[in-house]
């Protein structure tokens, strides 16, 4: 039985023909690293057939590329690593993580991730066998596969900060075969020095900066789920020099992290919580006048670009992110009974976000020309004294994304240490971090 159920950033949410886009009953776990949902369930296999329905649903979406990672998904035991998981094929969904710790509200802060993203952050590492790899989060599997194909001529690393994680995966490595993968217990931003220089670093929480380049060996490679305006993409960074240069983009989500490298984005919480507007920078947002703002009737604008279901849009975000600083993120909670804004997309839906005022990307939908693909409208609503100004603002980005990057292939991403100076690209942005400066270019 095949059961789907999560679309990030792509309008097969938007199955409905009639009135609001329906937005899914629950958001995501944060850091469920889902991009699609896609759950095989198998009641009655046994964790080799499981394993083995695994490597093929994930060669077959193409996350598994090369025999090396597929035969490490064949061999290393995912359920005993996630004992949380409810049951055996839960344990082995391809596309699902495992959640193995939350904190006091409730929130996940450790999972075993889903084997899509581990299996397709292994491809891109490039490992091979004798390879130095350090893991920044750790959990046991993916280090147990990174193991796999290092080999026993390989080193491998994994960095905690959590002893509840740490402890786990020093007991459940040996278990199941894996005795020589080093555990260190402490905070990532400081606690990887020993080991290095690495062949490839694989980050496995979301990270606002990445302090680990002087650990990458000359040509290594270093995976991370960089997180920029509220958004992340698991970006793949090759060492040239000091400067990283970045490959295959690829939408996820991963817990945050914690400690020093933590990082917290502006909220707003409005309408008693039904509404959540976030913002990674600026000037302190007014959450009583945002409030206000969202009282009023928005002013309502349509930018005449049509999105069919199915199509993905993950480069409007990253153009919004590029061309306008204000760019921001809203949220409407699912279980509270509420129209008040119409987000076009459940999570991660467009807006732009000043002080007072706001404007977001809503859809409405157009003549529906199929039974499976429906067409919609991409528009925006604007609320607060100002509102109108920023939903101009975003109908043009929208109608500039439209016509000029709907269709290519996206930005380039190079990581720079934070204290080298370098002109602002012709059609780009520097994001400026606590240790590197993130530049996206357009082409
Ligand atoms: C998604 S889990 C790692 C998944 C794991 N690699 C696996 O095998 O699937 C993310 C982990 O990052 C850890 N973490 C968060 N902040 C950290 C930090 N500053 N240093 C090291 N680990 C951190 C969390 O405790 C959590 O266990």
């Amino acid at each position: 039985m095949v059961k789907v159920v999560i679309y990030l950033e792509t309008f097969e949410i938007l199955m409905s023909c009639s009135g609001a886009p329906p937005i899914i009953p629950k958001l995501p776990e944060d850091g469920a690293n889902v991009e699609r949902v896609t759950t095989n369930t198998l009641l009655s296999a046994s964790p080799d057939r499981l394993r083995a329905d695994t490597v093929a649903q994930l060669k077959e979406r193409g996350s598994i590329r090369s025999p090396e990672v597929a035969e490490a998904f064949a061999r290393v035991p995912r359920e005993k690593f996630a004992p949380e998981a409810s049951s055996l094929s839960a344990a082995y969904s391809a596309m699902d993580i495992v959640i193995t710790k939350r904190n006091a509200a409730g929130k996940a802060t450790s999972s075993v991730s889903a084997p899509w993203l581990q299996a397709e952050m292994l491809e891109a590492a490039r490992l091979a066998p004798g390879a130095r790899v350090l893991e920044i989060g750790s959990g046991g599997y993916n280090a147990a596969l990174i193991a796999e194909i290092a080999g026993p001529e390989g080193l491998v690393v994994t960095v905690d900060i959590d002893p509840f994680v740490t402890e786990r995966a020093t007991r459940f490595l040996p278990e199941t075969g894996y005795p020589q993968v080093k555990v260190v217990l402490g905070d990532a931003e400081h606690a990887a020095e020993e080991h290095g220089p690495y062949d490839a670093i694989l980050v496995t929480v979301g990270a606002w900066d990445c302090p680990w380049g002087h650990l990458l060996a000359p040509g290594g490679r270093m995976v991370v789920p960089l997180r920029f305006c509220g958004i992340t993409r698991s970006i793949t960074f090759i060492r040239e020099g000091d400067r990283f240069v970045g490959l295959n983009p690829t939408v996820c989500g991963f817990v945050p992290m914690q400690g020093a490298g933590a990082h917290q984005e502006q909220v707003a919480a409005l309408a008693d919580g039904a509404v959540t507007l976030t913002i990674d920078a600026g000037p302190a947002l007014n959450t009583s006048a945002l409030d206000l703002a969202l009282a009023d009737d928005p002013t309502e604008v349509w930018t005449g670009v049509v999105v069919v279901s199915t199509e993905p849009f993950g480069t409007l975000h990253l153009w919004l992110a590029t061309v306008d600083d204000t760019f921001g993120l809203i949220w409407r909670d699912p279980d509270r009974d509420s129209d008040v804004v119409k987000p076009a997309v459940r999570w991660f839906c467009p807006a732009l976000v000043t002080p007072d005022s706001f404007a977001y990307l809503t859809v409405r939908e157009r003549d529906c020309k199929s039974e499976r693909l429906h067409h919609h409208e991409f528009g925006v609503h604007g609320h607060g004294r100002h509102g109108a100004e920023p939903a101009h603002r975003l109908l043009t980005h929208v109608q500039t994304w439209d016509r000029d990057r709907r269709h290519g292939h996206g930005p380039d991403f190079t990581l720079y240490p934070a204290d080298t100076a370098m002109p602002v690209p012709a059609i780009g942005r520097i994001f400026p971090k606590r240790h590197t400066q993130m530049v996206i270019a357009w082409p």
